[in-house]
């Protein structure tokens, strides 16, 4: 066998360890799946064959789950929701031929152990765990349910209640935990689960699992009858429909799974599970979710667009010009990654109050337990609050974050390359001015490259990293290897106004505007945007943005070459209106499109309508998302086609982990494909007819409709 390895001893154990060639991880593709099942079979034909033991030849790990990417590549080859379920249906028969075979069988999971690898020790009658190992079913974060019997068996495990958590979170659990849980029965050391798993097999080891002996009860019970039902599944339903607003299939077929199988006998629930996984496999939402959220961000972690040529770097010290709000999240995510903070400012008060961004943060870990006291003095310890460019001197790299203003970057840039030696990478975190002027201020623009965070820079896991004209290659290897340090995804895009989230993120603020100039209630506007799956509606985000930073963003953008559109002059007339008119800045001038009270919640500015009076008859809610998302979907495609962005893997990674746009779309050159062209297509037209130009689809696009062409497609096939 190529990924297990089988041998039998004296006792008649049949040892058979998991070691997938060529990946550091035990990754389940199907034929690891086959060769398990030879093993069944083999333990059960052979009568030398007294007990089994599961176990992985790679340390730390038993295994890291299913093989996504040949998920993804069966989806994009027309999966059916009945070979989805075929699918499941055949490996449940096959950990059931596991668990019934008569022979006892003893996981000895010897690390991190995820998805069909946690399944497949569920079906073992005994499971022992290292203590350093977490275990998980993660399958719904990638929109599916782990159809390999982990609803079914988890549930019957350590009862409805306890399981749920772990099946709707994909929340991975301790080694202590999984104990107390229930879910494995002996914790040891990770160099002795074999040795324990082999005391089992030679004591009295049982090869029935109780939920095959008669009169089983499952604990804390099932059914609607059971005492937690109410709180699991009536309540538990409405939970999710809010907080998934029902654009994510998965978490309520996870509940109903585990609902309907649980009343029933194992073999039954079983079908049950693979009827909801068909389901989910078939679906767009599985499929948008791994591509993106797994495989593209996978692959942007490991620096894909990165010259290989060019020899990794590592930054030791960075200079950070700019203590405010993103200056001192990036001193804050540097320090965390072992990496000396010069943080610089206009004055010492100034820059240490970005420090003090740092000292709060580390107060909160430590007082929860998520940071030691030494680590945290360790940490701030590297952050040097200063007004002194001299102490610029030997940093390998400056990040820029002083105010958006042309002017003020200039003067900084010049003052730190008058200090800086000939090998250090300037980058500024610029959101919206083109970066090749900005390198004007730099003597050596090859060495200038924009890196944009987003805020709040510690939290948020994206970085776009933007080419100046005369950026070298050496400048982005080295910029993608800081991005790697501080372990952040990056995308990368070419330099023009807004590059690319920026730009697709203001056509999302902008369309909300111009919907409240026509009369669209603002509440509506808000409530669909959260339905579509955006975390936070555009007005809200309008504020938070700041009203006069839109209008002062839109001149700057028109200054660089944006051409005029009557719409842009349509929403600039609103923006003038409110901040000029009625003095609504925004959150931070004290109030904008909602008002926010000292004493209570922020709610919608009452004001408004009698402002931009509402149309006596709303638009429905669908046409109003279609606008928020169709907006974006299509910038997306314009910056591709201009080459902003070069791959649609960067635009959907990009507008998921940057901007907000619903991660159940894949992104948004996903939610193109995802409608398909020609439909894509023809709405757009629609839409253009109804509401401007803007609407008008690309010649690219129009060209991909009549080929029916996707973005994504010729990639996986
Ligand atoms: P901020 O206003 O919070 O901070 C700017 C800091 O720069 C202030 O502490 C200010 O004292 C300092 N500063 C100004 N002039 C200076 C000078 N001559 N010498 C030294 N320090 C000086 O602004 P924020 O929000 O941190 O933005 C900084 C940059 O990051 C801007 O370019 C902005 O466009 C960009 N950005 C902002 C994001 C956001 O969400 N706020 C997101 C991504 C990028």
């Amino acid at each position: 066998m190529e990924n297990c390895k089988l041998t039998v001893d004296a006792d008649g154990i049949l040892l058979v360890e998991i070691d997938v060639p060529g990946q550091p991880m035990n990754v389940l593709a199907p034929e690891v799946f086959e060769e398990l099942s030879a093993a069944i079979g083999q333990a059960t034909d052979d009568a030398r064959i007294k007990g089994v033991i599961l176990t992985s030849a790679k340390p730390g790990v038993f295994t890291a789950g299913a093989d996504i990417k040949t998920m993804v590549s069966s989806f994009d080859t027309g999966m059916t929701e009945l070979q989805g379920m075929a699918i499941s249906q055949h490996l449940s028969r096959m950990m059931r031929r596991l668990e019934t075979c008569g022979k006892p069988f003893a996981c000895a999971m010897n690390g991190l152990t995820l998805g069909g690898g946690l399944e497949t020790a569920l079906a073992c009658h005994y499971r022992v765990l290292a203590d350093d190992a977490m275990v998980g079913l993660p399958e719904v974060t990638i929109g599916l349910l782990p159809g390999a019997g982990g609803t079914q068996r988890l549930s019957r495990v350590v009862g409805i209640e306890k399981a749920l958590p772990m099946l709707l979170t994909g929340q991975q659990v301790k080694a202590a935990d999984a104990l107390k849980m229930g879910l494995v029965h002996a914790v040891v050391p990770a160099s002795e689960v074999v040795a324990k798993a082999r005391a089992w097999l030679l004591g009295t080891p049982s090869a029935v699992q109780p939920w095959d002996v008669k009169g089983y009860q499952i604990p804390g019970g099932a059914g609607p009858c059971s005492p937690t039902a109410f709180r699991s599944f009536v309540a538990g339903t409405a939970r999710i429909a809010q907080s998934t607003q029902r654009n994510y299939p998965a978490p309520l077929a996870i509940l109903s799974s585990v609902y309907e199988g649980t009343q029933v006998t194992i073999d039954v629930g079983l079908r049950i599970e693979s009827k909801y996984f068909g389901k989910l496999f078939a679906d767009p939402v599985a499929r948008n979710m791994m591509r993106t959220l797994f495989i593209a961000k996978g692959a942007a972690g490991k620096l894909t667009r990165r010259p290989s040529e060019i020899e990794k770097s590592t930054v030791r010290k960075v200079g950070i010009l700019g203590a405010g709000m993103m200056g001192a999240g990036i001193a804050q995510l540097s320090a965390a990654a072992g990496i000396e903070v010069v943080l610089l400012d206009a004055s010492i008060e100034q820059a240490q109050r970005g420090k003090e961004y740092s000292v709060q943060l580390a107060e909160k870990l430590v007082t929860r337990g998520s940071l030691t006291p030494d680590k945290s003095q360790a940490l701030l310890a590297r952050i040097h609050p200063t007004v002194d460019y001299a102490n610029l001197a030997d940093c390998d790299l400056i990040i820029e974050a002083v105010f958006e203003d042309r002017a003020v970057k200039a003067e900084v840039t010049r003052k730190a390359a008058a200090v800086l030696p000939a090998s250090a990478l300037f980058a500024t975190n610029t959101s919206t001015l083109p970066i090749t002027g900005l390198a004007e201020a730099f003597p050596r623009p090859k060495d200038f490259i924009g890196l944009h965070f987003f805020s709040p820079a510690d939290k948020m896991p994206l970085v776009e990293v933007i080419l100046g004209k005369h950026t070298s290659k050496m400048s982005l290897a080295r910029a993608l290897d800081f991005v790697a340090q501080v372990r952040k995804t990056p995308i990368v895009v070419n330099d023009s106004p807004g590059f690319f989230t920026s730009r697709v993120f203001s056509t999302f603020i902008h369309e909300a505007v111009l919907m409240l100039r026509e009369g669209v209630a603002p509440a509506l506007i808000e409530n669909a945007a959260r339905q579509a799956g955006f975390p936070v509606g555009p007005l809200a985000v309008g504020d938070e943005v700041s009203l006069a930073l839109q209008i002062r963003i839109i001149e700057q953008n028109l200054a660089d070459g944006m051409p005029r559109t009557a719409h842009l002059d349509r929403v600039l007339e609103v923006l003038r209106r409110m901040v000029d008119n009625f003095g609504r800045s925004g959150r931070r001038g004290g109030g904008g499109y909602y008002e926010y009270p000292t004493d209570g919640k922020k709610h919608l500015w009452t004001e408004l309508q009698t402002h931009f009076p509402p149309l006596a008859v709303q638009p429905d809610v669908q046409e109003v998302k279609d606008r928020l998302l169709y907006s974006q979907a299509l910038e997306s495609a314009r910056c591709l086609e201009q080459g902003v962005v070069e791959h649609p893997q960067d635009a959907d990674l990009g507008s998921v982990l940057g901007i907000g746009f619903p991660s159940w779309t894949g992104g948004s050159v996903s939610f193109i494909d995802t409608i398909g062209l020609p439909v894509f297509v023809a709405n757009c037209e629609r839409l253009a007819a109804a509401h401007g130009e803007r609407f008008r689809p690309t010649a690219g696009l129009k060209r991909r409709a009549e080929l029916n062409h996707r973005f994504h497609a010729t990639e996986n096939l």
